[in-house]
């Protein structure tokens, strides 16, 4: 079963404020500059859907973007965004129970990978791989553990509460670096933010 985040639709937002600053927010709109014009785009994930603002502020138009979130609340926010004049598509499922999508210029996984247990991550992975076309961009923004005891401390405060409130699977980050590798990704670009507790990753899709 797909974690659930109606529980925590309606605060979700200003709580990572309060936890991150601005640092969840800093990560994702730095990956937005790899959009080009006109892409078509696949989000996973997206929450409240503010991405999608900070998106059609770059891009006025000309995009095609396929938007998938589990959480029907989350879902209802998300519709209430301004795209300006793009156009979207969204879908209220789990993105592993989606099928049938084209292919996409660019994925986007903002904070998606960290709910999936190992085993939950690679099906889902090795469902959304074949919708990325050749040389495409995947754009990933999740936590990384590199050794301070305070993210570890953190992060488990944080997978328990949502597990708690929204049946978050997973206790521990789960490896995606390793599926990107594993699948010939090229990392194009990586930054870090939060110290080092948050890594935005831009991939490019090569046919191995
Ligand atoms: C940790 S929140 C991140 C939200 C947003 N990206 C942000 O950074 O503010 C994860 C989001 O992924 C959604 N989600 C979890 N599993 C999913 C799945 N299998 N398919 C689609 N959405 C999923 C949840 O409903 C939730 O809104």
């Amino acid at each position: 079963m797909a974690a659930n985040y109606n529980n925590a639709a309606w605060f979700y937002d200003s709580l990572s404020r309060v936890v991150y600053g601005k640092a969840l927010i800093d990560a994702q709109v730095y990956l937005l500059q790899y959009i080009k014009p006109n892409s078509s785009i696949l989000i996973v994930g997206g929450g409240t859907g503010w991405i999608l603002e900070e998106i059609a502020r770059i891009h006025h138009s000309g995009l095609q973007i396929t938007y998938v979130e589990v959480s029907d609340k989350m879902m209802s926010l998300s519709r209430k965004r301004n795209i300006e004049n793009n156009q979207i598509t969204y879908i209220n499922k789990a993105i592993e129970n989606v099928n049938g999508l084209p292919n996409f210029d660019v994925i986007i996984t903002p904070f998606l990978f960290d709910n999936f247990t190992p085993a939950k991550l690679e099906a889902v992975f090795a469902h959304m791989h074949p919708l990325l076309k050749n040389h495409g961009l995947w754009l990933n923004a999740d936590f990384q553990l590199i050794g301070k005891w305070w993210q570890n401390m953190l992060l488990k405060s944080m997978l328990l509460f949502f597990r708690i409130l929204c049946g978050v699977e997973s206790t521990k980050l789960p490896d995606f670096e390793k599926l990107f590798k594993q699948y010939g990704y090229k990392v194009v670009d990586s930054k870090t933010f939060f110290g080092d507790f948050i890594l935005s990753k831009v991939y490019r899709k090569r046919t191995l």
